[in-house]
C-alpha cells in the first residue's frame, strides 16, 4: 500500500490478535490458559500466563483476589475493526499480527495439527480482506510432534499472508537449544519463514521475593519477560543452532530483551570458560554472538526508551531493528485512544534518528533515513509486505 502523502510506510511487527476461535477454546479450560468471568461484573478476564507472585497455579488464584488473575477482555484483543481503529488512530499502514501467548504451547498432542489449522486459517482470513494492511505470524502446533510441526511449516508457506510464525521460549518442552528442533528450524530457513521469538513464562516466582506481589506485574512484565527471552536465544546460540541452520531468522521481542547489552558479556564468558575449551569449540573461526545479531537476529523496537533502542541498533545494525507497539497490551490505564505504547516507541526511534540527519547509506551509496527503515522500510523488506 501507499502510505500517506509526505510520509513513509509505518510497519507494526509486534502486534497480537487472539481469533474467536481461540477465546473460545481458553473459556473451556479452567486451567492457565484460560478466559472466564471475573466476579463481580463479570467480564470476561483473559489469564494467559502463570501468576509470577503467588504459588496459586489455577483458576482457584481468581477467587481469591480482587485482582483480575490476567487481563479484561476487551474487544481490541480478539476484534479486527478494534486492531484497525487502532491502526488508523496511530498512523500504522501495516500490522503483522501474531497470536498472543502462550500461542498453542498447551495443546494436547491429539489436537495440535487441527487447532493450529484452525487458528492459523481464521487468522489468515481475518487478514485477507485487508491484504494490504494486515499479514501474520502464524502459530505452530510444538506439541504434536516433528512431522505435524513440518506439514503446518508448509502449509503456512501457502498462506496469502503468512510472513513467519510466532513462538515462545519453551521450544518442544525443553528450550530452543533442544537439538530436537534442528529440522524444524531448516524447515522455516528453507520456506524463508521468520521466527517472532516471544517471551510468556518469566523467571521463577522466588526470584521476586516475598513482596513481589505489591508491586504488580512491573518486574515480571519488565524483567522477567526480558530475561526469559535473553537466556532462551543464548541457549540457542551456544547449542550451536545458528552453524547447523545459518539461514534462520529470529525476530526478537523487546528489543532482544537484554541480549543487545549482553551480548560483550556473553562473548567473554565464552572466551575464558574451560569447559567450552575442552570441548574443542574456542576456535578462531568459531561464530560469535555479534555475528548471530548481525545475521540471523532481527529486533523489534518495543523498548520504550532511546537508550534501549539505540543498543539494540548499535547489536544489530539499523537495518535490523523493526518498530513495534505490543498492541493491545499496555492500553492506557485511563481508557484513551491513544496509547503510550505507540508514542514512546516511535519516539524513541525519532530520538535516535533526528529529523533530517541521514543514519546510513545502502550498498549503492543511497542515504536511508534510520527513522524510515526502523519505522517501517526494514519490516516491508524482510518480510515482503509489498
Ligand atoms: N505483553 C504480551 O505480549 N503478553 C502479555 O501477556 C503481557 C504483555
Ligand atoms: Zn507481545
Amino acid at each position: 500500500m501507499a502510505a500517506r502523502a509526505g510520509r513513509k510506510l509505518v510497519v507494526d511487527v509486534h502486534s497480537h490478535l487472539y481469533p474467536t476461535a481461540y477465546i473460545d477454546l481458553l473459556k473451556k479450560r479452567t486451567d492457565i490458559p484460560y478466559v472466564r468471568p471475573f466476579p463481580p461484573t463479570n467480564q470476561l478476564c483473559l489469564c494467559n500466563r502463570p501468576p509470577q507472585n503467588t504459588s496459586k497455579t489455577s483458576a482457584d488464584a481468581a477467587t481469591t483476589s480482587k485482582v483480575p488473575p490476567g487481563r479484561i477482555l476487551h474487544p481490541h484483543y480478539y476484534d479486527v475493526s478494534e486492531k484497525l481503529a487502532f491502526m488508523d488512530h496511530h498512523q500504522i499502514d501495516i500490522s503483522v499480527l501474531s497470536l498472543g501467548n502462550p500461542w498453542l504451547d498447551f495443546l494436547p498432542a491429539e489436537t495440535a495439527a487441527s487447532i493450529a489449522v484452525e487458528i492459523n486459517d481464521a487468522t489468515n482470513d481475518i487478514c485477507l480482506p485487508h491484504a494490504d494492511r494486515l499479514f501474520f505470524f502464524g502459530a505452530l502446533p510444538l506439541s504434536g510432534g516433528e512431522s505435524i510441526i513440518l506439514a503446518e511449516i508448509a502449509r503456512l508457506s501457502t498462506l496469502e499472508q503468512a510472513r513467519g510464525i510466532v513462538m515462545g521460549t519453551g521450544g518442544l518442552g525443553d528450550g530452543l537449544d533442544d537439538p530436537q528442533l534442528i529440522p524444524i528450524y531448516r524447515a522455516l530457513a528453507d520456506a524463508h519463514l521468520p521466527i517472532f521469538l516471544h517471551p510468556n513464562y518469566g523467571l521463577p516466582g522466588p526470584v521476586w521475593g516475598s513482596r513481589g506481589g505489591d508491586y504488580g506485574q512491573i518486574l515480571p512484565l519488565s524483567l522477567g519477560f526480558t530475561m526469559e527471552t535473553t537466556i532462551a536465544l543464548t541457549r540457542l546460540f551456544l547449542s550451536g543452532a545458528f552453524d547447523a541452520v545459518p539461514e534462520l531468522q529470529i525476530i526478537v521481542a523487546h528489543s532482544g530483551g537484554c541480549l543487545p547489552f549482553l551480548a560483550g558479556r556473553v562473548e567473554a564468558c565464552i572466551e575464558h570458560d574451560k569447559t567450552w575449551e575442552a570441548q574443542g569449540k574456542l576456535t578462531s573461526d568459531r561464530t560469535t554472538l555479534w555475528h548471530a545479531l548481525r545475521n540471523n537476529i532481527y529486533l523489534d523496537g518495543v523498548i520504550f526508551d532511546k537508550v534501549g533502542l539505540r543498543t539494540a541498533i548499535e547489536a544489530s545494525g539499523v537495518d535490523r531493528v523493526m518498530f513495534g507497539t505490543d498492541h493491545p497490551f499496555f492500553a492506557p490505564l485511563d481508557g484513551g485512544k491513544t496509547f503510550p505504547a505507540m508514542t514512546l516507541n516511535r519516539d524513541a526511534v525519532r530520538d535516535v534518528f533526528p529529523e533530517g540527519e541521514d543514519a546510513t547509506k545502502d550498498a549503492d551509496g543511497n542515504s536511508n533515513d534510520g527513522y524510515d527503515l526502523v519505522m517501517g522500510e526494514n519490516a516491508v523488506r524482510v518480510l515482503k509486505l509489498r
